[in-house]
């Protein structure tokens, strides 16, 4: 069976600066798969790679064994790859509930599901229901973070994309946001989380790798990548331990 994802030597640079080197990796339905990575890295470009936004020069992206690589943004989308952005921009005059619906109807056009269902149970599952009709621009940072994962989910993804989910949050707030993944997991999603917090990944995901320069340094178990030669040297003096 082919994978949920599969990068195949995928390259990229703006100029000088590489965010894909020859970068290969498969992801499996119902398997979560954290990166990590120093600032600047390439990871967010790496989820734009996967959503369409950003073009490769080189390489393949393949989603069910398909190649998507030249598949529009809203095609990929709608294919059932979803994402959350790494600075969370909602629409902040629009309610909670509102800003859900809009990635539950682009949904609905897709699977014939009723949005406000939809709406609904994104909210119930990201623990945002008592918050439905709060403005989006009145929310906390753990609140709209939530909302990123609502709207995510809201539009029925298959493959979801964390971009710094739990980045900027107290602990017991990351932990409510664990919670919450672990769930999604038991679903069947495959999910690329992407997160500094290395606790939080190790203590949820089934395969690590990281990344620096765009280039894979280590894939595989998360105690046995941070262990690495290589990680430890790029991490050194950042203070980041498995
Ligand atoms: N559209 C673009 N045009 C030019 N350079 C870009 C563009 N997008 C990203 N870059 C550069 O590519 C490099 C990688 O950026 P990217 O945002 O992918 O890193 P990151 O690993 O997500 O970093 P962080 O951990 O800080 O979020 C950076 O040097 C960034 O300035
Ligand atoms: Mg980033």
């Amino acid at each position: 069976m082919a994978a949920l994802l599969e990068l195949d030597h995928v390259a990229k640079a703006f100029g000088t600066v590489v965010v894909a080197d020859e970068l290969s990796y498969t992801l499996a339905a119902g398997e979560i798969l954290g990166v990590v990575g120093p600032n600047g890295a390439g990871k967010t470009s790496m989820l734009n790679l996967i959503t369409g936004s950003l073009q490769p020069d080189r390489g393949r992206i393949l989603l069910d064994g398909r190649d998507i690589t030249a598949m529009p943004v809203h095609a990929r989308a709608r294919a059932g790859i979803g994402r959350t952005h790494q600075v969370p921009h909602p629409f902040g005059g629009m309610t909670v509930f509102e800003n859900v619906l809009i990635g539950a109807s682009f949904a609905g056009q897709r699977t014939g599901a009723d949005p406000r269902t939809a709406t609904v149970a994104a909210l119930e599952r990201t623990g945002l229901l008592a918050h439905a009709n709060t403005p989006a621009g009145a929310l906390t940072l753990l609140d709209r973070k939530r909302l990123e994962l609502a709207r995510a989910l809201a539009s029925g993804p298959r493959l979801l994309l964390l971009d710094e989910i739990a980045g900027g949050l107290a602990e017991h707030e990351v932990q409510a946001l664990i919670e919450i993944i672990r769930a999604l997991r038991g679903e069947g999603l495959g999910i690329v989380w992407i997160e500094h917090i290395v606790q939080a990944l190790v203590s949820v995901v089934d395969r690590l790798m990281a990344t620096n320069y765009g280039r894979k340094l280590a894939e595989g178990a998360p105690k046995t990548v941070m262990a690495s030669p290589e990680v430890q040297s790029v991490y050194l003096g950042q203070g980041i331990r498995a």
